[in-house]
């Protein structure tokens, strides 16, 4: 008898429109306002597509996130991810929030300092420092996280060169429950490296050890890494106060909190899956409940989190440019705006809902964008009512990486807008137009 081929199963989310096991209703509303202020008036005034982030929702998560962590630990600093979102504006309202800034480049450190971020309160990041961004960071103040035993010689000699001792930390990396080492990025902790850059560090007699990075990976669902990445770190600060005397004032702990997206291949949708701030919180807090300091000694706890304070407060608003129907029988729609504003289409499915009210029934719909390329597809196929050409559709949760890492290719990029808490509204960056693209050009001068 032959035995049958074992087949690995598979989980397919049913796309009803209908009560789901878990008893929620997909059933999709429109949504016609951002704080109050109608998507009609906000296309009517800056045109379509168009970003909008609100304020509001900034100002809250950072609150949230803020209480989570001060509830449960005594001294601890958020330090804005530059690179998850940094427009001026955004960056301003969590840096009056309190915010430091935690930079990975010369370019975003350049960034902080000029919207006024003092260098000493901003944490730099990175594998790539070159020796203009230590001349840069070093004598102004700014924390280092040293990645490599090659920045670890540059940065020695930029403080020798100013006669100045700076406070830095170096970024580890270690395996967590579940999560891949990130092992690209700093020194590795359980095969000793990251002790023997301490050693190096502490001969070469340059530097001052003041804290201890990781930042274990981003989008993670669930506290239990956080909890052994703080344990982990904790028992090497003790074992550093042990052999060198080293009392550190910070560890941080990095970024990687999940937003409300849903993942490709997620089968639940985010919002129901993306643990809560306290949660997180006490991971983390319970992993480093094993450093051995004082009430009194305990390092401050720096996060770095990115996605999850900005996806909530940024929105994508964009228009029906057409309806066709596909060979296979498939509606599709065809928007204003595409992969190269939405860089996060690729690897989340993003909601979408109309932003007028709808008639008719849901129908699987492949939602394209404007540019003549294959892959400028925002979602392969949803469930989506059928709209007419000039109304207009809504991204929720597109406030992270999107204005950092979109693409001007073949189009324009479109206006970001912020709402205010009191319905005011306002331009963070004016929409690209063929001046903003040819003045960066040159004509060498036989053409
Ligand atoms: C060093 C560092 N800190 C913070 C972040 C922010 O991460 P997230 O947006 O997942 O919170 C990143 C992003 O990858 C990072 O590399």
């Amino acid at each position: 008898m032959t035995r049958p081929v074992y087949e690995r199963p598979i989980l397919i989310r049913h796309q009803s429109g209908m009560m789901n096991k878990f008893s929620r209703v997909q059933a999709m509303r429109p949504l016609t306002h951002i704080d109050g202020v109608s998507v009609d008036e906000l296309v009517a005034t800056y045109g379509s597509p168009l970003f909008a982030f609100s304020e509001k929702t900034l100002v809250s998560k950072f609150r949230e996130l803020r209480d989570a962590f001060t509830q449960r630990y005594p001294r601890v600093r958020i330090a804005w991810s530059y690179k998850t979102n940094y427009l001026d504006g955004i960056c301003r309202v969590f840096h009056r929030e309190g915010a430091y800034a935690e930079v990975v480049s010369e370019f975003e450190l350049d960034k902080a300092l000029h919207l006024g971020v003092p260098a000493e309160q901003v944490h730099f990041n990175g594998p790539y420092k070159p020796e203009s961004a230590l001349e840069k960071a070093l004598p102004g103040g700014t924390t280092i996280h040293i990645d490599h035993f090659d920045e670890l010689a540059l940065a020695e000699e930029v403080a020798a060169r100013h006669g100045i001792r700076p406070e830095v930390a170096i970024r580890l990396n270690l395996s967590a429950e579940a999560v891949p080492a990130w092992s690209r990025f700093g020194f590795n902790l359980e095969s000793g490296q990251a002790l023997d850059a301490v050693k190096r560090l502490v001969g070469g007699d340059r530097l001052e050890l003041k804290g201890l990075h990781c930042h274990i990976g981003t989008f993670i669902l669930d506290e239990g890494p956080y909890r052994e990445a703080a344990a982990k770190i904790s028992r090497f600060a003790n074992e550093l106060r042990e052999r060198f005397d080293i009392t550190l004032s910070f560890v941080d702990l990095g970024g990687g909190f999940a937003s409300p997206n849903t993942l490709k291949g997620q089968y639940l949708p985010g919002d129901q899956v993306a643990p809560s701030f306290s949660r997180y919180a006490e991971g983390i807090v319970e992993g480093l409940s094993e450093l051995d300091y004082s009430p009194q000694e305990m390092p401050t706890l720096v996060l770095e989190t990115g996605r999850a304070l900005v996806d909530e407060a940024g929105y994508l608003i964009a228009s029906v440019h057409a309806n066709k129907r596909l060979a296979d029988g498939r509606r599709a729609v065809v928007l204003d705006a595409g992969v190269n504003s939405l860089f996060t289409s690729f690897w989340y499915n993003h909601e979408i809902v109309p932003a007028q009210e709808f008639r008719g029934v849901p129908e699987p719909t492949v939602i394209y964008g404007p540019l003549c390329m294959n892959i400028d597809v925002v979602r392969d196929t949803m469930l989506f009512p059928q709209l007419k050409v000039g109304e207009r559709v809504v991204f929720r949760n597109v406030g992270a990486y999107n204005v950092t890492q979109w693409m001007q290719f073949i189009t324009y990029r479109p206006s970001v807008v912020l709402i205010g808490p009191d319905g005011r509204h306002g331009l963070l960056r004016r929409p690209e137009q063929l001046q903003s693209i040819i003045s960066h050009e040159e004509m060498p001068e036989w053409l």
